[in-house]
C-alpha cells in the first residue's frame, strides 16, 4: 500500500517519522503486504533530508499516480487543502486530514464526495489531536442519541487559564509563556478568540447530531477577557474558569452550540483537566457519560490519531467505512439567547449594599460570590437557571458597569 503526505510540518513530519518508525507493526495491522511513503508534497526545500527522494512541489505528481492508495492532508488552512482533498477523492483515493478548519467548513461536501467515489474521508486527528473521539463517537457509542457533547478543546487555552488559576499568573503573562513554551502561535488569535475550538465543536456536533454545523453557527468567545478577579471569584464558588466548546441536543429537536469561558464546579472532570491537555465529555442516553483525556495537539499525539486512520483506510481499501452526516439546516442551530443558562456576572459597583439588594430583588435565588481581599467596588453573583434573554434583559435593567458575563455549566 502506498501513502502520499501533503505538507511536512510539524504533524506530516511526524506522521512520516511514525510510519517509518513502527512499520512491521503498522504494517501487519492494515492487513497490507507493504506499507509505504510514496510522495511527500511540500513547496519547502528539503533536499538535504535523509527522505529527499520523496519529496515533491507538484501535487499532479500524487493525483496522477494510481498507486497511491491512500492520500494524508497534514498542510492545514482551507486552500490548496479543499482542492487537493477533492481532487484525490475523485481520483478514488482515501483521504486522512488532521485539518479542523477544512472539516468544520466542508466537511459535509467531502464526506459525499468519499461516499460517491466509494472511498473513506477520515478525520480523527481534527479534534482532540491523539485522543480517540470520531470513531468512539461513530461506532462504539452508535447505540446512543447524544444528548451533549462538550469539553475542554484547546490546548493552548487551557495551559493559559491553568497558569492564571495554578500560579496567580495574569492573561498576558500567561500568553507569553505558552508562546515561549512554543504552545500558542506568534499570532496566537485562532486558539486565545476560541476560534479553533468553534471548529471541533462543529466537528463535533456534525457527528453527534448528523447535521452540518458551521463556525459561524457557532456563538464563539475566547478567554481574552477573562481576569485574575474572575478567576479568584470562580475559586470562591469552589471551580475554576474552563474555555468549554459545547453542543446540546433541545427538546425541539434543535442544538445551541457554544464556545467560551465557562465557570465548572471543582467536582467535574474537565475542571481537573489542566495544562495542555484535552479532554471530551459525551452524554449519551444509554451510556450516561463518557469522557475522553488526553493531549490534544503536538507532533507524535496528533500523527497518533492521523496514522491510525491510515490504517483504517489499508484495512478497508474496498469497502466504504459509514461515517458521515447530512447537509446543514436553517435555523437548527439556535441562538444562545433561547437556551437556559445559569450566569456568573461581575461588575463594578459605587455603592456596594445597593446593588447588593437589587441584585436579590432582582434574581430570586442569586448566588453573590466574595473571597478574601475582593475590592468593594466590584461586586460578583451567579444568577438561577433560565432563559438567557431573560437573565441578559434583568442584568441590563440592573444597570451595572459589567465586567464579565460567564456561563455556569451543570456538570
Ligand atoms: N492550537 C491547537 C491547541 C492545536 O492549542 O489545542 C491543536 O488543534
Amino acid at each position: 500500500m502506498q501513502v502520499a503526505i501533503m505538507g511536512f510540518g510539524t504533524v506530516g513530519s511526524g506522521v512520516a517519522e511514525l510510519i517509518l518508525k513502527n512499520k512491521n507493526s503498522i504494517t501487519s495491522r492494515s492487513g497490507q503486504k507493504s506499507f509505504d511513503i510514496k510522495y511527500i508534497l511540500d513547496i519547502r526545500d528539503f533536499s538535504s533530508h535523509q527522505l529527499a527522494n520523496l519529496f515533491t512541489k507538484d501535487f499532479n505528481d500524487i493525483l496522477n499516480d494510481k498507486d497511491v492508495d491512500v492520500v494524508v492532508e497534514t498542510m492545514g488552512g482551507l486552500e490548496p487543502a479543499f482542492e487537493y482533498v477533492s481532487k484525490s477523492l475523485e481520483a478514488g483515493k482515501s483521504v486522512v486530514t488532521s485539518n479542523k478548519e477544512l472539516v468544520a467548513a466542508k466537511g459535509y461536501e467531502l464526506l459525499e464526495l468519499a461516499k460517491k467515489n466509494n472511498v473513506n474521508f477520515l478525520f480523527e486527528a481534527s479534534v482532540g489531536g491523539g485522543i480517540p473521539i470520531i470513531r468512539p463517537i461513530n461506532q462504539c457509542l452508535a447505540a446512543n442519541e447524544t444528548d451533549e457533547v462538550a469539553g475542554i478543546l484547546n490546548g493552548t487555552t487551557n495551559f493559559i487559564l491553568t497558569k492564571m488559576i495554578d500560579e496567580g499568573m495574569d492573561f498576558d503573562e500567561a500568553l507569553k509563556l505558552a508562546q515561549a513554551n512554543g504552545y500558542a502561535e506568534r499570532d496566537p488569535s485562532a486558539d486565545i478568540l476560541g476560534h479553533d475550538a468553534a471548529r471541533k465543536i462543529c466537528i463535533l456536533a456534525s457527528l453527534c447530531f448528523q447535521k452540518h454545523v458551521y463556525p459561524n453557527e457557532v456563538q464563539t468567545e475566547g478567554i481574552t477577557n477573562i481576569t485574575k478577579e474572575d478567576v479568584d471569584y470562580a475559586k470562591a464558588w469552589g471551580g475554576v474558569i474552563k474555555l468549554i466548546g459545547r453542543a446540546k441536543k433541545l427538546e425541539s429537536g434543535k442544538i445551541s452550540a457554544t464556545v467560551g469561558p465557562c465557570l465548572i464546579k471543582n467536582g467535574c472532570q474537565l475542571a481537573s483537566v489542566t495544562d495542555v491537555f484535552n479532554a471530551i465529555l459525551v452524554r449519551g442516553d444509554a451510556v450516561g457519560d463518557v469522557v475522553f483525556y488526553g493531549k490534544g495537539a503536538g507532533k507524535f499525539p496528533t500523527a497518533s490519531a492521523v496514522v491510525a486512520d491510515v490504517i483504517d483506510c489499508a484495512k478497508h481499501l474496498e469497502k466504504r467505512k459509514l461515517l458521515g452526516w447530512g447537509p446543514a439546516e436553517n435555523d437548527y442551530v439556535i441562538t444562545p439567547d433561547e437556551q437556559s443558562s445559569s450566569l456568573y456576572i461581575r461588575a463594578a459597583v459605587a455603592d456596594y449594599n445597593k446593588t447588593l439588594n437589587e441584585i436579590n430583588a432582582t434574581f430570586d435565588g442569586a448566588q453573590i460570590l466574595n473571597y478574601e481581599g475582593a475590592s468593594q467596588t466590584e461586586i460578583s453573583f451567579i444568577t438561577p437557571l433560565m432563559n438567557e434573554k431573560d437573565a441578559r434583559e434583568k442584568i441590563a435593567k440592573l444597570n451595572l458597569e459589567t465586567k464579565n458575563i460567564l456561563r455556569v455549566l451543570d456538570y
